[in-house]
C-alpha cells in the first residue's frame, strides 16, 4: 500500500511541476509578442524612435553652447572618401595600438562621447553604435590607397543635402534621406564638432528629431542586375 502511494505521489509531483514550468514557458513566449515601450528621461517612447534620445542627455545642449571650432571642421568630401560608398563602415584612418584586437574598450574611449584628440590634430567621430564592441569586425585599418587588380566599381551618389535638396519648401524641415536602420542616433552625427559642417545641425538641442524630420520614401530604382556580371566578366578577363 505505502509503496503505491509513494508512486502515486511521485506521478502527481512530476505532473504538477510539468504544469508549472509550462506554463512558465507560455508565458515567457507570450512576452515577446508585446512591442515594449523604453522609458527615457523625456517619457516612453518605442524602440525604433527611441534611438534619437541616446546622447541627449549629455551632449545635447553642450553642442548647442560651444563655439564652432573652424580650423578642424569636416566636410562631407572627406567623410565620404573615407568610405567605399555612403552607408558603407569607415575605414581607420589612424594606428592601431594592437594589429590583433577587436578594439572594444579601447576604441571607446575616444569614439564614444568624441572631444578633439591632440596627436591627430581632430575632433574623434562619435560612433552611433557603442554597444557593437567588436569595432574591427567591420573596421579595417586603411593600409594601401590602390586597388589590387583594375576594375570598373563606381561609388554611388550620396543623396543629395542642403537647400531645397530634400525639403518641399524653403524654411521647413528636410526629409531624412537615408536609411534608418544603424543610424537611430541622430546627434552622433550631425551634431558637434566632428560633424561633417554641411550637416551639423543647428539644433541639436532639439530632443525628438523624428517628431519633425520624417523618412523620405522614393522609390527604388531596380538595379540592373547586367551591369554587375559585365563587371565580373571584365574581372574574369583579366
Ligand atoms: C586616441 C583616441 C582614439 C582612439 C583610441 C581610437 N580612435 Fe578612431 N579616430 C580618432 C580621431 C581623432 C579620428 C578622426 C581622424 C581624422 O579625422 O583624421 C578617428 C577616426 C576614426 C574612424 C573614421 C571615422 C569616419 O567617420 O571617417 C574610424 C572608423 C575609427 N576612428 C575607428 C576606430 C577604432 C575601430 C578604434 C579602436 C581600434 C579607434 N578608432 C581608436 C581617435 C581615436
Ligand atoms: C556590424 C558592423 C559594425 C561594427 C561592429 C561597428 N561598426 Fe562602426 N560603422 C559601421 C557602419 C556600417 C558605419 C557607417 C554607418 C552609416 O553611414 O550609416 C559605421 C560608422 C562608424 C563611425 C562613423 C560614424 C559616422 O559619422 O558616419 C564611427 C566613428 C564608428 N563606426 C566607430 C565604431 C566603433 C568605435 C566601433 C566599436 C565600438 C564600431 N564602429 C563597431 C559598422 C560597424
Ligand atoms: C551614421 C551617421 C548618421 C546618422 C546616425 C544619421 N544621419 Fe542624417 N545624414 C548623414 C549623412 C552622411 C547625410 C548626408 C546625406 C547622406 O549621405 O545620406 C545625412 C543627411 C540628413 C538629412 C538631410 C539634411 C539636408 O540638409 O538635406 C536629414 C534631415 C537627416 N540626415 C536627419 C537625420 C535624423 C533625423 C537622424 C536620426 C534618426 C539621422 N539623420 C541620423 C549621416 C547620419
Ligand atoms: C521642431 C521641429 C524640428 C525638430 C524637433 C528637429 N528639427 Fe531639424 N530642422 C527643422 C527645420 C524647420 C529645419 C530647416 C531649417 C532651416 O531651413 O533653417 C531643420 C533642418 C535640419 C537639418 C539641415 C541642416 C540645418 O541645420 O538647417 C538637419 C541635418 C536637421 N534638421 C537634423 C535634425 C536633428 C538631428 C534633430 C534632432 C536633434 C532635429 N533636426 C530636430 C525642424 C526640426
Amino acid at each position: 500500500m505505502k509503496k503505491r502511494l509513494g508512486i502515486i505521489s511521485f506521478f502527481v509531483i512530476i505532473f504538477i511541476a510539468f504544469i508549472v514550468v509550462w506554463n512558465y514557458s507560455y508565458e515567457q513566449g507570450l512576452e515577446e509578442a508585446y512591442i515594449p515601450i523604453i522609458e527615457t528621461p523625456t517619457g516612453n517612447f518605442i524602440p525604433s524612435e527611441s534611438g534619437v534620445f541616446r546622447r541627449f542627455d549629455d551632449a545635447g545642449i553642450d553642442y548647442l553652447n560651444m563655439p564652432v571650432d573652424e580650423n578642424h571642421q569636416r566636410t562631407l568630401d572627406t567623410y565620404y572618401d573615407n568610405r567605399a560608398y555612403p552607408g558603407a563602415p569607415p575605414s581607420i584612418p589612424h594606428p592601431v595600438i594592437k594589429e590583433r584586437s577587436f578594439g572594444g574598450n579601447t576604441c571607446i574611449q575616444c569614439h564614444q562621447n568624441g572631444g578633439f584628440v591632440e596627436k591627430f590634430n581632430a575632433y574623434a567621430p562619435v560612433t552611433p553604435h557603442p554597444e557593437m564592441i567588436n569595432c574591427r569586425q567591420c573596421h579595417v585599418t586603411k593600409n594601401t590607397t590602390s586597388n589590387f587588380i583594375e576594375n570598373g566599381f563606381e561609388k554611388p551618389e550620396p543623396p543629395k543635402v542642403g537647400e531645397g535638396a530634400n525639403n518641399a519648401l524653403v524654411g521647413s524641415p528636410p526629409m531624412i534621406p537615408h536609411q534608418l536602420q544603424m543610424r537611430e542616433s541622430c546627434i552622433s552625427c550631425h551634431g558637434g564638432p566632428s560633424a561633417p559642417k554641411e550637416i551639423r545641425v543647428s539644433h541639436p538641442d532639439r530632443i525628438n528629431c523624428r517628431q519633425c524630420h520624417l523618412p523620405k520614401q522614393t522609390e527604388q530604382p531596380n538595379i540592373d542586375t547586367n551591369t554587375f556580371l559585365r563587371q565580373f566578366e571584365k574581372l574574369n578577363e583579366k
